[in-house]
């Protein structure tokens, strides 16, 4: 109900659709996410998450649990974070962890990724796991919402409202208030390098710009969505970090333009989707120079040699792979922040699908904003 008030009342700032300027204003975005954050290179949470280091030192294990776009940018922090939170971190969707016999308790922090703070499944994982002893934590863009009243703490998303069914300004805001948080933790624990922090606290601070370098790839974007406006299904690979953003790639256009989609790891292609290339299958590839980059330019050739058509987004450094039928270059950062970048052309490649296919961008049949039903 309150979305259709908010809806009403706020405007599309001359945007032709919420998706879009929601896409387009991901730069601000992730401004207002790192803001009190990051100040002088650092990474700082404690004016707003009062754990102390005592207590930091307790976990063991950290779940990472959410749904829909939600999921897929908590699984961007799982990549990233596991590399740095000497912690056991495993990602779940919340309708299946609500069920699952969990070995989880006082040694577990567990935090749940909700834009709405609404979604049931979301809010019964959180009453599961609760009630076997975790500490629990919130990183949502409702500060008032069931999600954020029930958990220990909460982490805002500070987004500002979303309208588009689609979601898009939030995923890169939960990348990034995650990212930030599980550093923190890191460095609560005293695992957390000084120089990786300072790294890090640049890079992030950097990508606002990069951001906006990144939307003006939008016609060459279009164009692409133009060439493939005929076809009925593509596979989305990427590896690492960059397997969830070719699965949020694919949901995307699931959502919006009502084309098959699908997601797979890019090293998984030869256990079944492999059989499915053809000239009639395009192939989205998410492959930025990161340590898995020959890896999936392997797979690259693997998909030319069938004749599939391939779209690669990659970073500016990586040389342009011959015969593919687009490639979208993103401006370099550090390895494990290419998602911030890599999926907005994604995002950018749904929206354009969808408007050539004349479907309802802002409001794609049979979903909703919140789903608060089971
Ligand atoms: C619905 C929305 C998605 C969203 C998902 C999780 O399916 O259409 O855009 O990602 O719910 O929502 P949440 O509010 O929990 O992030």
């Amino acid at each position: 109900v309150s979305v259709d008030v908010d809806r009403a009342m706020i405007d599309k700032a001359g945007y032709p659709h919420f998706m879009l300027k929601e896409i387009n204003e991901q730069g601000s975005v992730l401004r207002r996410a790192l803001f009190g954050r990051t100040a002088s290179d650092l990474i700082d949470l404690s004016g707003e998450w009062g754990i102390t280091p005592e207590k930091a030192k307790t976990f063991k294990r950290m779940d990472l649990v959410a749904c829909g776009t939600s999921f897929y940018a908590a699984t961007v922090a799982q990549r990233v974070l596991e590399k740095y939170l000497k912690v056991d971190i495993r990602v779940d969707i919340a309708s299946e962890y609500r069920y699952r016999p969990l070995r989880a308790g006082g040694d577990t922090i567990a935090v749940f990724v909700s834009q709405s703070g609404e979604t049931l499944d979301t809010l019964e994982a959180l009453r599961h796991v609760k009630e076997l002893g975790a500490y629990t934590v919130a990183a949502t863009n409702a500060p008032n919402s069931s999600i954020a009243r029930e958990v220990d703490d909460v982490i805002r998303l500070n987004a500002g409202i979303e309208i588009g069914v689609a979601a898009t300004k939030t995923f890169t805001a939960q990348m990034a208030v995650l990212i930030l948080a599980g550093l923190y933790l890191a460095k609560l624990r005293g695992e957390l390098p000084g120089a990786d922090e300072k790294r890090l606290a640049e890079a992030m601070k950097d990508l606002p710009y990069k951001v906006e370098q990144t939307l003006l790839l939008k016609d060459v974007v279009r164009s692409l969505a133009r060439k493939f406006g005929a076809a009925r299904d593509f596979l989305f690979l990427g590896r690492g970090v960059s397997y969830p953003v070719a699965m949020e790639g694919a949901l995307k256009l699931k959502e919006i333009s009502y084309v098959h989609a699908e997601a797979y790891a890019a090293g998984e292609m030869k256990h079944g989707p492999i059989a499915l290339l053809d000239e009639e299958l395009p192939v989205v590839v998410v492959a930025p120079a990161d340590e898995l980059l020959e890896k999936t330019l392997s797979n690259v050739e693997e998909t030319r040699a069938r004749k599939a058509p391939v779209i690669i987004v990659t970073t500016e450094n990586v040389p342009d792979v011959n015969d593919v039928s687009g490639t979208i270059k993103v401006p370099m950062t550090e390895a494990e922040l290419t998602p911030f970048l890599t999926v907005l052309p994604l995002q950018i490649f749904a929206y354009e699908s969808a408007l050539l296919r004349g479907c309802d961008i802002d409001q794609p049949r049979n979903l909703a904003k919140s789903v608060t039903v089971e």
